[in-house]
């Protein structure tokens, strides 16, 4: 299915139809009465379904309280367009059908009149319509099997969990500009981990504050009370101060009730993204909450998912301290080849990231119910691990429930370094492939988590391009073609074999003269990524860069498994024991994988090019 196509058909699935031109609305049902420099009234009566808001991506934003019947619904903020429209968003106006709603704006300042004022573009952009339509200028960057949002701005993903064939992902969202602001859960689910459904969006902002990150369960038990395989999920309400929340849906997740004794959580101090599971040892709850500024987790305790004991923390002067410690997660996991299971401590942390901002720090160790302790290495010290060796891959979280003791997790395909200037407009942001976590021992005796791509990802494989094997390299570069169609979009499997002091290089590139560069070093047993030529990388100083892996092999073999999507190139080495997930912004698709060794003993024992469908 191409892009658009698919672009299209998730319109509809949330209700909404496309149509070639919006329909004309009567005038006199959008009314805009200026009440000062900086204060303008939208009054909008009859039964209209959108309220198109014009948006200026540099301006500040407006505060807009939504009056309806004199009180105040809603609070949004929008960076309500003044010298031009980048973009347009919608104000779904159907929750107040049949009443009377006035948009109380308050512009940022730099208005020195009244008359000024009336010039702002939003003003003669606002246009009510019923269904509308936004156009996907942006087949160019927005991937054909990642998931991302239909428009508007997404970072971490929240709440995940499995219920019934259907794997439902929340994330923050901001519907009313591709900036972050407005946090709010947004949903949608998919049956196969490669096709995502936008579902109506789940958890608005309410008086406690806007809805941060936070996870979900299923309460098989009804230990809480909302009915047996309720699904209960808790969040940061995000106020003047951060506190925890809980809402609960008894419809699979599709529609949330918030519950009134919120905030069911609070400390002294700022804590956010609850992340909690049912221990089975234990017959209780736990609960992880990242006590941010601190650089700690806490650990807490519960019988019924409401009342929360706190019972330790972990984490101060560990690990990487350079950012705040965020979006954790904890789960149990067999170590690969031995009869051991361990513990898994997942500590986003941002800044302070290997190769600066966002990363997925993670400790292995071991959990009795209440207290965490991390393994250590030979000089005793508790060592700093990292999920992912490239730049895009933050807030990864698991899902709740995967079938067959899956632990299936998904991350936010960006950094907070540059992800508000990345080269996209209506959407920004996708999350990274679904990925599969494991445990494996290193050949220093640490205990390392390992991620391959779901292996639902394998349906996607279309035609084979590329099938070679046994290709001698030198100084002079084999070459292959990506595949022809669909911007390039494919998988690469590529097995190489190489001796000690050989560098095998691996170059994307294409007619414009973008590049990427990657490079396995058999004597540093390291594969680096370099994107500082791979296309538009201006955008942000800490954009052009280059991303290092350790290989986790001793023989001058690695085997790698990339995927390629339009924005993004993923890479999976050595059945998951490294991975390095980067943005790339391409002027035009990469079409051709170049191989060269500097040692002329390299060979590629196999590689394999599938174009791939969705
Ligand atoms: C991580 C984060 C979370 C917070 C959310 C707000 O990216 O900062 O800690 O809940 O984003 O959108």
């Amino acid at each position: 299915m191409t892009n658009i196509k698919r672009f299209i058909t998730v319109m509809s699935a949330i209700g909404i139809m496309t149509s070639a031109s919006i329909p004309a609305v009567a005038a006199d049902e959008l009314k805009i009465e200026h009440l000062g420099v900086n204060n303008t009234f939208v009054r909008v009566t009859g039964d209209n379904k959108y309220l198109m808001l014009p948006v200026q991506e540099s301006n500040d934003d407006a505060k807009i309280n939504v009056i309806v019947d004199g009180k105040i619904a809603e609070t949004i903020y929008v960076r309500l367009a003044k010298s031009k429209t980048d973009y347009m968003v919608p104000f779904d106006l159907s929750p107040y059908k049949g009443k009377n709603v006035i948009l109380d704006v308050v512009t940022p300042q730099g208005r020195s009149s009244v008359r000024e004022a009336k010039e702002d573009a939003c003003w003669k952009g606002m246009a009510l319509v019923d269904p509308f339509e936004i156009p996907d200028t942006e087949t160019k960057y927005r991937p054909l099997f990642h998931h991302t949002p239909l428009y508007g701005w997404m970072n971490d993903p929240n709440g995940m969990f499995y219920k019934d064939g259907v794997w439902n992902l929340y994330y923050q969202y901001n519907p009313y500009g591709s900036k972050w602001q407005n946090m709010t859960w947004a949903h949608s689910t998919s049956k196969d981990l490669v096709n995502w459904q936008h579902e109506p969006i789940a958890i608005r902002p309410d008086g406690l504050g806007s809805i941060f990150s936070g996870s979900s369960v299923i309460d098989h038990n009804n230990t809480a009370g909302f009915g047996d395989d309720a699904i209960v999920s808790l969040y940061t309400s995000a106020g003047t101060n951060q506190m925890q929340s809980l809402a609960y849906s008894r419809d699979n997740g599709k529609t949330f009730t918030t519950y009134p004794g919120n905030p069911i959580l609070t400390l002294e101090s700022e804590a956010r993204d609850p992340n909690m599971f049912w221990n089975e040892d234990t017959k209780e709850w736990n609960l992880v909450l990242a006590h941010a500024l601190d650089h700690e987790m806490l650990f807490f305790t519960s019988p019924d998912l409401k009342t929360w004991t706190l019972q330790s923390e972990f984490g101060k002067g560990i690990g990487a301290q350079g950012g705040v410690w965020e979006c954790p997660d904890l789960f149990q996991l067999p170590v690969d080849g031995t009869n051991e299971k361990k513990w898994v401590l997942i500590c986003n942390i941002n800044p302070g990231g290997p190769f600066g901002g966002s990363a997925v720090q993670y400790f292995v160790g071991d959990w009795d119910g209440k207290t965490f302790k991390a393994d250590t290495d030979a000089n005793g010290k508790i060592p700093t691990k990292w999920l992912d060796h490239g730049k895009d891959n933050y807030a990864l979280v698991s899902w709740s429930d995967a079938p067959d003791g899956r632990r299936t997790a998904i991350g936010w395909m960006s950094n907070w370094q540059y992800a508000a200037d990345v080269p996209t407009t209506q959407f920004r942001s996708a999350n990274t492939l679904p990925r599969e976590i494991g445990l494996f021992k290193g050949d220093d005796g640490q205990i390392y988590a390992s991620g391959v791509p779901s292996p639902e990802l394998l349906a996607m494989r279309d035609k084979l391009v590329v099938n070679k094997s046994g290709v001698k390299l030198s100084g002079k570069p084999s070459i292959f073609a990506l595949p022809a169609v669909n911007d390039g979009i494919c998988e690469i499997l590529l097995d190489l074999e190489a001796k000690e002091n050989e560098k095998v290089s691996m170059t994307l590139s294409n007619k414009a003269g973008d590049k990427v560069d990657m490079t396995y070093s058999v004597k540093d047993h390291t594969l680096s990524f370099d994107r500082t030529k791979s296309g538009i990388v201006d955008f942000s100083e800490n954009f052009p860069a280059v991303t290092v892996a350790p290989t986790f092999e001793q023989n001058g073999k690695v085997s790698l498994r990339i995927f390629i999507d339009r924005s993004s190139i993923e890479l999976f080495g050595n059945d998951g024991k490294f991975s390095m997930t980067n943005l790339v912004f391409p002027n035009e698709p990469y079409s051709t994988l170049s191989v060269s060794s500097n040692g002329g003993k390299a060979r590629i024992t196999t590689l394999k090019i599938y174009s791939l469908k969705n």
